[in-house]
């Protein structure tokens, strides 16, 4: 199976540094078995295109609209992302949840467009640390997936990847244990399993603080099949590290 290591770099960057990052990037084929993307934002993504088309590394977004062309101010729909190239985008991070709040079902509609625009949606799912700290982990993972299976069916969201990203590890230093990992993919790819994905079908990658120093330790986790990357995606020899441990 291979690894896939995707780069979210959030709201940061400009075309003088992204410039030098894509560029290592480029210079880095991964090895045989590992998939590397960066998910960029909006205005960089003809930079990420210019720079990586042609090579191995995919590129895609960080959110998209739950809505197609049309009357919607502000927004960009799954279509410009196709148009842009993207192979993948996020959906349903933390950030956008808590801050935006976006709801499972706006998530579903998300996931669809996608999958109507051929862009591979990754979903990102995961607790806050008082729902660890509470043992509700797996009523929260449990939702969240049951509730993008009602809207969408087992077909859809086999075509989805999935990012366990506990909200407590995101930005904070604080790795998740290799088994706690565990448990939660284990747990994750028995819920949807159970919800119609076939089991060659589910991938699941794992975000929060994975760094060139942790890396080779997520990659050997079992049941976790890569890596969503935040800060250390932005360090050219930390990402370009992070990747060699998917190899
Ligand atoms: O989407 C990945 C991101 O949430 C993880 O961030 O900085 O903890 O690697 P970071």
């Amino acid at each position: 199976m291979k690894k896939i290591v995707l780069g979210n770099w959030k709201s940061l960057g400009d075309t003088a540094s992204n410039a030098v990052l894509l560029a290592a990037l480029a210079a880095h084929p991964p090895a045989a078995g590992v998939e590397v993307g960066v998910c960029v934002p909006f205005p960089f993504l003809t930079q990420a295109r210019a720079v990586l088309e042609g090579t191995a590394i995919g590129w895609g977004a960080q959110n998209v609209s739950p809505f197609g062309a049309g009357a919607y101010t502000g927004e960009v729909h799954a279509g410009m992302l196709a148009e842009f190239g993207c192979r993948y985008a996020l959906v349903g991070h933390s950030e956008r949840r808590q801050l935006f709040a976006e709801t499972d079902e706006r998530i579903a509609d998300k996931i669809d467009r996608l999958l109507a625009a051929n862009v591979r949606p990754v979903v990102c799912v995961g607790e806050t640390l008082a729902e660890r700290e509470a043992g509700g982990w797996r009523e929260t993972l449990g939702r969240q997936v049951a509730a993008l299976a009602a809207r969408l069916g087992p077909e859809k969201l086999s075509r989805a990847w999935f990012a366990y990203e506990p909200v407590w590890a995101i930005g904070t230093g604080r790795v998740a244990a290799p088994a706690d990992i565990a448990e939660a993919h284990a747990f994750l790819r028995e819920r949807l399993m159970a919800l119609g994905v076939p089991a060659e079908e589910v991938v699941i990658l794992y975000g929060g603080s994975v760094k060139a120093d942790n890396a080779q330790g997520v990659f050997a986790v079992p049941g976790c099949d890569g890596a969503l990357v935040g800060a250390a995606s932005r360090v050219v020899e930390e990402f370009i590290a992070i990747v060699a441990a998917a190899g």
